[in-house]
């Protein structure tokens, strides 16, 4: 089965999960800033871009290059919100048509904020978020802690969260033998 990964990335999470993701699949993956190989002769496809405004970035690219392979897919967003978040939870559901998510299997990773590689509005924004969710009036204890995780850099992506993917791609490969 002849699997690649294909990522949007902007400041390096999706790209460190796509290559985890490649590398325990024993593929390549490539960014979509390159140009993308013949997808046809390959079996699976799993695509993977991050959050921007609850919104997962690229899905304009996955639905045109992507999805009308009709091939085996995986579909990964990353964002700085903790799994276990209503936000992250629904994030499919808001994003995804019914076909979608019933045709794709869709899989939510935590990344991280790396100001550093933000510009200028980028940086702003995500000051702005971290700051209202502070000041909110009752605002939960998690709220509080994210607010305040997201005024400075972080990293909460980690291998092992990539686990349920790989499961998924390998029962898929067992139900077609
Ligand atoms: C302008 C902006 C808006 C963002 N909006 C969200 C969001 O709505 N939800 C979320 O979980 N993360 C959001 N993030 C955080 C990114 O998704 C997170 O930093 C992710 O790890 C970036 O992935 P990348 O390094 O592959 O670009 C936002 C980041 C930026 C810069």
């Amino acid at each position: 089965m002849k699997a690649i990964v294909i990522y949007n990335s902007k400041t390096g999470f999706t790209e460190k999960y796509a290559k985890w993701i490649a590398e325990a699949l024993q593929c390549q993956s490539i960014s979509i800033r390159e140009k993308l190989p013949d997808l046809s002769e390959y079996d699976r496809i799993v695509f993977g871009s991050n959050v921007k405004a609850g919104k997962i970035a690229k899905l304009d690219y996955f639905r045109k290059n992507i999805l009308p392979q009709n091939k085996q897919t995986v579909l990964f967003a990353v964002g700085v919100t903790p799994t276990d978040n209503p936000q992250a939870k629904a994030l499919f559901k808001d994003n995804l048509t019914e076909n979608e998510l019933n045709t794709v299997k869709a899989f939510y990773l935590q990344g991280g904020i790396s100001y550093e590689k933000l510009n200028f509005f980028e940086k702003k924004l995500m000051k702005m978020i971290g700051n209202s969710m502070l000041k909110k009036e009752n605002a939960t204890e998690q709220e509080k802690q994210m607010g305040k995780a997201m005024l400075t850099s972080f990293d909460n992506s980690s291998k092992e969260s990539i686990t349920p993917i790989i499961k998924s791609l390998r029962e898929q490969e067992e139900n077609l033998k």
